[in-house]
């Protein structure tokens, strides 16, 4: 039992990458508080999930400030010291090049991938146990360029610039921020970007990556895993891909 007894918040928790990371660390004993807008999704994890640990849900706006102070003084209050906090939650948004980028769907996507990371380790970190986890969900295109999806690729990018910084200020506490960096992974954000990207072709991304495969959400739940355990002690301020080598060449 990796986690057993130990505290995670986990936000984006309904999607597709949140539900396998829940229930992976649910197998392994934690309590975990996930974090959602979407209400239905969370009533649908609690009938997925099952196991050794204890989960409680709550229903909340990443990119609002009282909603994110409310969901960290709540996993606080139920369970004492967070010991681990998985700062998931994004979005992305119809491809388009950046001369016909909405404004207000660029907004979009920083209020909820940038700010909602950076409000999530403002109130998280203060009610964190000295020698906690943050994992950040960056992503490959966190790392590279993606032509059409100038807001995404900006917001993934600033993720790994607010890791690094909370790195350096988080190192004398013992806390480590690490981001995750997931490539193509099969789930419907990735199918839905596929389906504008590679519109009209019988292509997909699992081509695009060395190991000709899309990731699953287990492989991401694995390095999360790994980000939160005492296995990764000596691992901070980085950014770990799960990409199948899509940022490899
Ligand atoms: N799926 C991939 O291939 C992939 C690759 C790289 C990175 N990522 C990142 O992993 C994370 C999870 O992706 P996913 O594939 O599970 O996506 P998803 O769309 O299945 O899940 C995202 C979840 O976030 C929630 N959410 C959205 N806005 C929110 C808000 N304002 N407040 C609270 N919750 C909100 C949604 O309700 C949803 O449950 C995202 O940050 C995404 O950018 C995914």
């Amino acid at each position: 039992m990796l986690f057993s007894g130990k505290n995670i918040i986990v936000t984006g928790a309904s999607g597709d990458l949140g539900t396998a990371i829940i229930k992976r660390l649910i197998c392994q004993g934690a309590n975990v508080l996930a974090v959602d807008s979407d209400d239905a999704g969370l009533s649908h994890l609690v009938a997925e999930v099952s196991g050794a640990g204890v989960l409680e849900i709550f229903v909340a706006d990443v990119s609002n400030g009282e909603e994110v102070l409310s969901y960290a003084t709540r996993a606080f209050a139920l369970w004492g010291p967070v010991d681990g906090f998985v700062n998931n939650a994004g979005i992305q948004t119809p491809v388009r090049s950046i001369v016909e980028f909405p404004e207000e769907d660029f907004d979009r996507v920083m209020a909820v991938n940038v700010r909602g990371v950076f409000l999530g380790m403002k109130h998280v970190l203060p009610r964190m146990r000295d020698g906690g986890s943050v994992v950040n969900m960056s992503s490959a295109l966190g790392v590279v360029g993606g032509a059409g999806i100038v807001a995404y690729v900006a917001s993934k990018h600033a993720i790994i610039g607010m890791t690094k910084t909370a790195a350096l200020e988080q190192g004398p506490r013992g806390i480590r921020v690490n981001a995750a960096a997931p490539g193509p992974i099969a789930c419907r954000m990735t199918f839905k970007l596929a389906d504008e990207v590679f519109a009209g072709s019988n292509k997909s991304f699992a081509e695009t990556v060395p190991l000709r495969r899309h990731g699953t959400p287990e492989d991401v739940a694995g390095l999360v895993s790994y980000l939160l355990s005492d296995d990764s002690s000596y691992a901070t301020g980085t950014t770990h891909a799960v990409d199948g080598g899509f940022t490899t060449g």
